[in-house]
């Protein structure tokens, strides 16, 4: 069943273009307390409603998105067409709980898509597997349901078997509206609710008709936890392409038991939280966010960088921000990123290693004392050092100082302290063969 040449074709792409942009948006925004706001506060359905009857983002505009996550130097955009609320940004037939039934009065993901297309990005949409709106998921009981404490929502005359067809054909309108879908994001799966629960094999088959080449994440299977059965080698026929680690930056990168490096994406947000919530300030500097995106690559990994617009369509001024010195970073040295993955040499004292072939990029988030040692290189391999922001040649070092370690190769960077960038200065180290 499992082909893996079939499999490493389908996710070249993506383990090639390294860095995503995230968007959580829907009616949760109005509250503005986070996506999982219904369930948190245990929200009732009518009272939700409220926010369907307000929702009105006479900002959005998805050409300005994608234009924001282009100029920061991401290569795919994934929106939550549907989040676990069920209210859904596209024109499904098969509920009315949509935008298209509120002022915005239109299909949202159809202007997402066209607008990342256009800006030649890669097009990703989030689909829940959960969903509180709809009548046939479970209420009380349920591990998250908003109702799940409550005895008047017992689940006696649920039918769970009239859910999946639900949601089968909502991933179904997914598949065929949109044109071609880049990655579709599955989000997520908890207890016994997994895998056949889900009806996983039907469904990834009829996707897998409709968009031979998507790439899908491994929640049909898992969450934020766990890896999944391409992992252990036993690939089921809905074994996601990739694993999708949460808020976290795997310490060791992921290999699956046989030790083989995995592909994963690491999905983080900006602050603590993924839909709009307009009081959390708690926002990571566009330093370190940048200095994640290289030790994403630096252990073989994506970025997948969150921002939640608000009610009207707008992403966040201080996420603007941060994407813009993202951005500024990229452009001089996004050819240590795109393409490059682990480069199986030590893990330098001043900061990380990415490689593409025979270019190894020594990030330098830290000055060294003296000259930089580039170790488990040797001299006699090297073609050229450049500094990559500008090309420039970096001599190897002569210097007396270095004298006590003969088979190390130092780069001389100069007299000056202070590092080209100081958020990360980037070296160029092309070996000859
Ligand atoms: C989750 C959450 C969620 C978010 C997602 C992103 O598991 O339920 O709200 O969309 O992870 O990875």
């Amino acid at each position: 069943m499992f082909n893996k040449e079939e499999y490493l074709q389908r996710i070249n792409w993506f383990v090639n273009d390294r860095f995503g942009m995230f968007i959580h948006w829907g009616l949760y925004s109005i509250p503005a307390r986070g996506e999982w706001v219904r369930s948190f506060e245990e929200i009732s359905k009518e009272e939700y409603m409220k926010y369907f009857d307000e929702f009105d983002p006479i900002d959005y505009n998805p050409k300005k998105w994608a234009r924001v996550a282009k100029e920061a130097g991401m290569k795919y955009v994934v929106l939550t067409a549907k989040h676990h609320d069920g209210f859904c940004l596209f024109d499904s037939k098969y509920t009315d709980f949509k935008s298209t039934n509120t002022k915005a009065g239109r299909d949202l993901v159809g202007e997402f898509v066209e607008a990342v297309r256009n800006e030649g990005l890669k097009v990703g949409l989030y689909f829940s597997l959960i969903d509180w709106y709809h009548e046939d998921y479970p209420h009380y009981g349920d591990n998250f349901h908003p109702m799940r404490n409550n005895p008047n929502y017992k689940n006696d005359n649920r039918n769970f078997e009239n859910y999946l067809e639900y949601m089968h054909n909502q991933v179904r309108e997914i598949c065929t509206n949109y044109g071609k879908i880049d990655i579709l994001w599955f989000d997520f799966s908890y207890g016994d609710m997994r895998g056949e629960k889900w009806k996983a094999k039907e469904l990834i088959s009829m996707v897998r008709k409709l968009q031979p080449d998507v790439v899908i994440d491994n929640r049909l299977e898992v969450s934020g936890e766990g890896y999944g059965s391409l992992a252990e080698c036993n690939p089921t026929p809905y074994h996601g392409d990739f694993v999708s680690p949460e808020q976290i930056i795997p310490p060791n990168g992921i290999r699956d038991i046989k030790g083989e490096p995995m592909a994963w994406e690491a999905c983080v947000t900006m602050n603590n939280n993924w839909g709009y919530n307009s009081n959390d300030k708690l926002f990571k500097p566009a330093p370190m966010l940048i200095k994640k995106l290289v030790e994403c690559v630096s252990k073989g990994g994506n970025l997948l960088l969150n921002v939640g617009p608000d009610a009207r369509g707008n992403i966040p001024n201080e996420s603007l921000e941060i994407l813009k010195i993202i951005g500024k970073w990229m452009k001089l040295n996004s050819k240590s990123i795109y393409e490059c993955g682990m480069a199986e040499l030590p893990k330098p004292d001043f900061g990380r290693i990415t490689r593409n072939n025979n270019k190894i990029y020594y990030h330098m988030f830290e000055n060294t004392i003296g000259p930089i040692p580039l170790q488990g290189l040797v001299k006699e391999d090297i073609k050229s050092i450049r500094l990559l922001s500008t090309g420039a040649e970096v001599p190897i070092s002569k210097s007396w100082v270095h004298s006590d370690y003969p088979d190390i190769v130092f780069a001389d960077l100069g007299l000056n302290p202070i590092l080209p960038d100081e958020i990360d200065t980037v070296l160029e180290v092309e070996l000859k063969k």
